[in-house]
């Protein structure tokens, strides 16, 4: 008895801090990796912002895709599958294909003529 009540009040403290912790990030490097990828209307923000932070920090995140702007669809398709493939990252497919297209949209190589979407704002980048 007093056993399941000790156990019962375990997992409501742990709820509440559950509870408490997870709406509000406040990591200044999840703000700066946030700052740099662009919002559109499709999920490839949020994707890259919960996939890649499971195994890199924000910072490495951030540092990872700001250092490899202006690679191409395929480089960025080889990267995300290889962290599929060799590192384990459980993407689902279709996930990762939002992923590369994102990644290639807003950090890929200036187009000549895309035919939507202009130049949005790119100058996210520092020293
Ligand atoms: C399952 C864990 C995991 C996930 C998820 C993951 N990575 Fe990685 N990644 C690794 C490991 C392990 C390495 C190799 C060690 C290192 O360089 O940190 C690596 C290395 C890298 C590198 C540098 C070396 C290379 O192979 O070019 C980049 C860039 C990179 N990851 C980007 C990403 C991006 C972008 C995402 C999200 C789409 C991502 N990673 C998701 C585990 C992961």
């Amino acid at each position: 008895m007093k056993r399941r009540v000790t156990l019962t009040l375990v997992i409501a403290g742990f709820s509440v801090a559950l509870l408490a912790f997870s709406p509000q990030v406040e990591d200044t490097d999840v703000d700066e990796l946030e700052a740099l990828l662009p919002d559109d209307d499709g999920d490839g923000k949020m994707l890259v912002m919960v996939y890649c932070t499971g195994c890199h920090s924000a910072a490495e995140t951030k540092h990872n895709i700001a250092g490899r702007k202006g690679s191409n669809k395929g480089t960025w398709g080889d990267l995300v599958n290889r962290m599929v493939t060799v590192r384990k990252a459980p993407i689902p497919r279709e996930d990762i294909k939002v992923i590369v297209d994102y990644l290639a949209k807003h950090f890929g190589p200036p187009l000549p003529s895309s035919g939507e979407a202009g130049p949005e704002d790119s100058q996210t980048e520092g020293p």
